[in-house]
Parts: structure tokens; C-alpha cells; sequence
């Protein structure tokens, strides 16, 4: 198959949370922009009928199970990718997310330790892990995904902890972007209204995805198409001028709130 017009040709991505909705579609795009792809989860075998698919359009791609909480697992995953192909270009953490609801004075200490470690300290520990690869080939695209709970407690009802881990990433990839900014890697955070993954679908209730809807103008809720497509305009030299910012991809339901 031609590789013109494709954007992401020779380029080397790992996509965290690889199993998941985001992630899955993300992977289909870069595919088809001819990247080459690391993906991870907690457990890989989850990854497989997806490498399945991509390796039968002819994209290299491999899996690996890594605990993203845990920084031997980042440095095994990454050092997995330098083995395979040579090196990362693009990271896209997609790995995050909370399971339940709660108000402010019922999370107790555990539950904002597990939080925080998943949705920052991940970030955290995976682009500190990739740097040294992407500077090496003086090229580098970090993509972080923020959300819209990181940036309005009245978007939804996301809770406290989560969305201030978000909120730290929007933060966290400002001071990695201003520190790489001269080795041509840019950072930025994509930050997603509701998005409809298999996640999701399964605690949206009808009542709240009308609610949601009603305050979202573009009239829908995301799909992981929606997010997938900028993700990959954030991994493309396209997107070359663009650092350290946090883009809102949310059918404009932030303005609303
Ligand atoms: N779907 C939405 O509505 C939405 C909205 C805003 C932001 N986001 C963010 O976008 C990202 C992707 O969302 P999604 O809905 O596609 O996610 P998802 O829940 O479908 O997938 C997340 C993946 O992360 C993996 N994971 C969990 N803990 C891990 C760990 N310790 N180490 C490694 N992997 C781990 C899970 O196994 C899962 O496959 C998340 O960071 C989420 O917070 C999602």
C-alpha cells in the first residue's frame, strides 16, 4: 500500500490503556497513517484480537501488560518499545478513568491514592520514561488525556479526585512542554467531554445522557472517533506550533458551564 499523504510514517507511538475505547480507535488511525505501534494495558491479552486487526492491514504493532502505577513496568514497557523498534516517538496516555461517583467527604484516603496514582502518576511516570528516546531522534509528541472534569467541576458529575488528577495534567504537560520545547518535542493535553466507550455506556444512564446532551450545543455526546481524529492531528507534524496547550474537544459544552 502507498504510504502518500499518510502523516504518521516511521513514526513509533505507544498508546496506553490500549484496551480501552479511546485508545483502540487512536491505534486504528495511527495505523492508518502508517505508524508503527506499542500498546499497553494491565493485561495484554485484552489487546490482542485488536492486534489482530491491525497486523492484518500490514501495521507492526505489539503488546505488552505493564501497571502504569508502577515505575518498573513503565521502564520495561519502554524499553520493550527501544527493543522492537528502535525507539517512541509519540506517547498517547489514554490509561485513567474513575469507577464510581462520590461526593467530596466520602473519598477516603485510598481511594484518592489509587485515583491520583492512575490518572497523574502515570502521566508522570510515562513521559519521564519516553523522553529520553524522543529527544534522541529530536522529535516528539506527548499527547495527555486531561478531561473536561479537569476543567469545571460543573460539567458533569465526575468526582473530586478525578478531576483534580485531570486538572494536574493539564498542569503536568505545561512543564514538560516548556522543558522540551528546544529538543522539538511539543506536549500537549486533549481534554474530552463524554465520550461513548464500552466504559461508559455502561454507567450513562438515559436521564443522565439527556442532561448531558442538553447542555453539550454540537446536540450529541463524543464519540471515540471524535477524540481519536484529534489525537492523531496532535501527533502529526501538523500540529507543529502547538505546545503546552490543553484542547477542549467537548462539542463546546465548557462554554456552557
Ligand atoms: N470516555 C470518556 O467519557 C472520557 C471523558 C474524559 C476523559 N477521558 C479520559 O480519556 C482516557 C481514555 O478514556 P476511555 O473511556 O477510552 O478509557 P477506558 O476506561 O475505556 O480505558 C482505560 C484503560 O486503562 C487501563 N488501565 C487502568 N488502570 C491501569 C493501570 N494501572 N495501568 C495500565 N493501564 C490501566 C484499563 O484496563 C482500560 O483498558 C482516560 O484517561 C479517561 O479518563 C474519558
Amino acid at each position: 500500500m502507498s504510504n502518500e499523504g499518510k502523516r504518521l510514517v516511521g513514526r513509533r507511538a505507544l498508546i496506553t490503556g490500549g484496551a480501552g475505547g479511546i485508545a483502540q480507535e487512536t491505534a486504528r488511525r495511527f495505523a492508518r497513517e502508517g505508524a508503527d505501534l506499542l500498546l499497553t494495558d494491565l493485561n495484554a491479552d485484552a489487546l490482542t484480537p485488536l492486534l489482530q486487526e491491525l497486523r492484518a492491514t500490514g501495521t507492526s504493532a505489539v503488546a505488552r501488560s505493564a501497571d502504569l502505577t508502577k515505575r518498573s513496568d513503565v521502564e520495561a514497557l519502554v524499553a520493550h518499545g527501544e527493543e522492537q523498534f528502535g525507539g517512541i516517538d509519540i506517547l498517547v496516555t489514554c490509561a485513567g478513568g474513575y469507577t464510581a461517583y462520590a461526593n467530596f467527604e466520602d473519598i477516603d484516603e485510598d481511594d484518592w491514592d489509587n485515583i491520583i496514582d492512575l490518572n497523574l502518576k502515570t502521566v508522570f511516570l510515562c513521559c519521564k520514561a519516553v523522553l529520553p528516546s524522543m529527544k534522541r531522534g529530536g522529535w516528539g509528541r506527548i499527547i495527555n488525556l486531561g478531561s473536561l472534569a479537569g476543567r469545571s467541576t460543573s460539567a458533569g458529575t465526575s468526582p473530586a479526585h478525578y478531576g483534580t488528577a485531570k486538572a494536574g495534567v493539564s498542569m503536568l504537560t505545561q512543564y514538560i512542554a516548556k522543558d522540551v520545547a528546544a529538543d522539538g518535542i511539543t506536549a500537549n493535553t486533549l481534554a474530552p467531554g463524554t465520550t461513548i466507550t464500552d466504559r461508559v455506556r455502561k454507567v450513562l444512564t438515559p436521564e443522565k445522557e439527556a442532561q448531558f446532551v442538553a447542555r453539550t450545543p454540537i446536540g450529541r455526546l463524543a464519540t471515540p472517533q471524535d477524540i481519536a481524529g484529534v489525537i492523531t492531528f496532535l501527533a502529526s507534524d501538523e500540529s507543529v506550533y502547538i505546545t503546552g496547550a490543553t484542547l477542549d474537544v467537548n462539542g463546546g459544552r465548557l462554554m456552557l458551564t
